[in-house]
């Protein structure tokens, strides 16, 4: 599967239990359906779904005060490393810029390289950092790296 041969959908508040199921195959503690429905009830609050099936991935973004802020993304682990995060990025980005946003940003654990890496790979460069952010349960917690992307840059 090419970058191209993504196929990427709106959603819907509908699609809250379809956005759960793919987040449930990307992360361990993921977020069910009714978080995502809650989210998505939000102001500003949009997500875009993979696949002919919308099982391949998802993001959710909300846009508020001219800026975009990257909730959650995550793909299947079958499907990765064949460009569907990097479409989902750019879908969104696309939207924020063309309502007027000006910035992106985001939080990505230290340790997840490869999102780090998928980020920076789209121009976001770090700003800053958040002491414990994530709660990893009996992991204990874990520092995020502040993103952030100038949408006149991208
Ligand atoms: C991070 C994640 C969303 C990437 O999804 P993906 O569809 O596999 O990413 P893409 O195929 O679009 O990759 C785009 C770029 O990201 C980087 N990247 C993605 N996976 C990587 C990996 N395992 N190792 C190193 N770089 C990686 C690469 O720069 C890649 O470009 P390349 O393939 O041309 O080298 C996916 O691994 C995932 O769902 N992880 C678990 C959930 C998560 O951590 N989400 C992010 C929370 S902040």
């Amino acid at each position: 599967m090419k970058l191209a041969e993504v196929s990427l959908a709106w959603a819907t508040l509908e699609d809250a239990p379809a956005m759960a199921a793919v987040h449930a195959e990307a992360f361990a503690a993921a977020w069910d359906a009714a978080a995502f429905a809650e989210l998505m009830a939000g102001p500003g609050v949009f997500g875009i779904l993979a696949g002919e099936a919308a099982d391949l991935g998802v993001v959710l973004c909300r846009l508020a005060a001219g800026e975009l802020e990257v909730l959650t993304i995550g793909v299947s682990p079958a499907a990765r490393r064949r460009g569907v995060a990097r479409a989902l990025m750019a879908a969104a980005l696309g939207a924020a810029r063309q309502a007027g946003a000006g910035t992106a940003f985001l939080e990505v654990a230290v340790d997840n390289a490869e999102a780090a890496a998928l980020y920076a790979g789209l121009g976001f460069r770090r700003v800053g950092l958040r002491r414990n952010y994530y709660d990893r349960g009996a992991a204990g917690r874990a520092d995020a790296l502040v993103m952030r992307l100038d949408l006149a840059d991208a």
